[in-house]
């Protein structure tokens, strides 16, 4: 249950999964119906679904629609697992998620019947999980941002990214509750909008005052003294402590240690990648050239043109201030901090 007045993912066990369809957000409130591997697919590709944790729910659920659809053998599960985790590389939980749904079942005496039940109820389960977990993670978080007053947000971290209550977002969130936040600057966030459309939308709904600005309006702004934290999200963190985030993070890491700023990343466990020793072996996921010279059917750049896309880029650990995490508070240097809070890599 996200606890906000909207439902980013519902699972309607034996049948669909259902989710708010974000490409038509913030003016449009739409829901849309998931029932094949093929539909998943499409609405991941496209960021219907987005957001790191909230991918992780719908790889989850996405191997319940195809034992229910398809046939529940290994050999089937196999290919449609693959298949949905093909559709973003960066975001780990993606994969992860497709991963602990298909270790529930695959390799198992259960049958068809029995596997598509349990693939059910882990994937109901892990939706109902997700608030408790960004609860944790909103706690742990909120006392750095004491008095803190303006802070700085990218991309999109609440309750739309997690299924749950939000990462970055849920921090800010529950600092506001505390009284210490009095404006929250949410980038743009090209070339997506993610910050335009849907984390102004979520910060309205929250009541916390907020104004929007362009990406390239951050760096003067960190440079203003305006800001006293950035906070932001993460799509997959490496065991160094080196975080891959929606392009533009790096950015603003580097403005913010320039200007004496404080440089927070919100994650749950699910997005630390651990058999990753650094973000230089962080898959960086491209997109389509057309997505830069334009937005839906307006297009401001020449028909015929090429565009450098990447959708994430990598934030080394040096940068970063502190992890908040559903573990706690992790300062540097992160290897040990990771290995401490969640247990050593294997092989290492
Ligand atoms: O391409 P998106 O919109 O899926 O990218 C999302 C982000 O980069 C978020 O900052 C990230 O997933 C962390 S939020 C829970």
């Amino acid at each position: 249950m996200s606890g906000a007045r909207y439902t980013p993912i519902r699972v309607e066990a034996g049948q669909r999964i259902v989710v708010l369809d974000q490409t038509r957000l913030p003016h449009d409130e739409v829901y849309v119906s998931i029932s094949t591997v093929d539909a998943l697919c499409e609405a991941i590709g496209c960021l219907r679904v987005r957001g790191a944790p909230l991918l992780g729910l719908a790889g989850m659920a996405g191997i319940a629609i195809a034992a229910e659809r398809d046939d529940a053998s290994d050999k089937s599960l196999q290919a449609a697992g693959a298949r949905i985790a093909g559709t973003r590389s960066t975001a780990v939980d993606l994969g992860a998620g497709v991963q602990r749904a298909m270790e529930a079942v695959v390799g198992s005496a259960l049958t068809g019947a029995e596997r598509r039940r349990r693939l059910w109820t882990l994937a109901a389960a892990a939706v109902d999980e997700q608030a408790a977990i960004d609860e944790r993670i909103a706690e742990a978080g909120a006392p750095l941002l004491e008095r803190a007053g303006a802070v700085l947000t990218h991309c999109n971290t609440g309750a739309l990214a997690t299924g749950g209550r939000g990462t970055a977002l849920a921090v800010i969130a529950a600092a506001h509750r505390c009284g210490w936040i009095e404006r929250c600057y949410a980038t743009e966030t090209r070339p997506l909008l993610q910050g335009a459309r849907l984390t102004t939308w979520e910060l309205a709904q929250l009541g916390i005052p907020h104004a929007l600005l362009s990406d390239s309006a951050a760096a003067g702004l960190l440079a203003s003294g305006k800001v006293s934290a950035v906070v932001v999200g993460a799509d997959r963190i490496a065991a160094n402590g080196d975080v891959a985030n929606k392009v533009g993070t790096l950015g603003l890491a580097l403005a913010a240690k320039e200007f004496g700023v404080p440089f927070y990343v919100a994650a749950p466990r699910s997005t630390f990648d651990l058999a990753c020793m650094d973000g230089s072996r962080i898959p960086i996921e491209f997109r389509p050239v057309d997505e830069v010279g334009g937005f839906g059917e307006q297009r401001w750049a020449p028909g015929a043109m090429d565009a450098y896309n990447p959708a994430f880029d990598v934030t080394p650990a040096r940068f970063i201030t502190a992890l908040l995490t559903d573990r706690g508070v992790l300062r540097p240097p992160f290897g040990p901090a990771i290995d401490t809070a969640f247990g050593p890599p294997a092989g290492r």
